[in-house]
């Protein structure tokens, strides 16, 4: 996407993974006011909490826990794309 930034940071702990960081116009006017950023924030905890429990499900070889806490992470994915992507 033009303008748009990414970087990915490393987190303690996680070893095949980390901490993806989106910067651009679009992103960006979500922080327009602050209720929306307040939104913006508790969908990306929810997105980085989905993404753990997948994590350790996938660690653990669990395939039932694997598939369970797949349809939450689609929700959340859902739910922000629904709220702040540009239709
Ligand atoms: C915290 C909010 C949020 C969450 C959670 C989120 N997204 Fe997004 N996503 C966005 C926004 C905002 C855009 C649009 C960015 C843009 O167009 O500049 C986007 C764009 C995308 C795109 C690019 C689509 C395109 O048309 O270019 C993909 C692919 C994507 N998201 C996948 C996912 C997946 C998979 C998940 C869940 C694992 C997810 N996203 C969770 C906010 C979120």
């Amino acid at each position: 996407m033009p303008g748009m930034e990414y970087r990915l940071e490393q987190v303690e702990g996680v070893e095949d993974g980390g901490r993806l960081f989106v910067r651009g116009p679009n992103v960006m006017s979500g922080y327009l006011n602050s209720d929306t950023n307040a939104k913006f924030k508790e969908l990306n905890e929810r997105l980085m909490s989905d993404t753990q429990k997948l994590l350790v499900a996938a660690k653990a070889g669990n395939l039932d826990a694997l598939k369970a806490a797949m349809d939450p992470l689609g929700e959340t994915c859902k739910t922000c794309h629904d709220t702040f992507r540009k239709k």
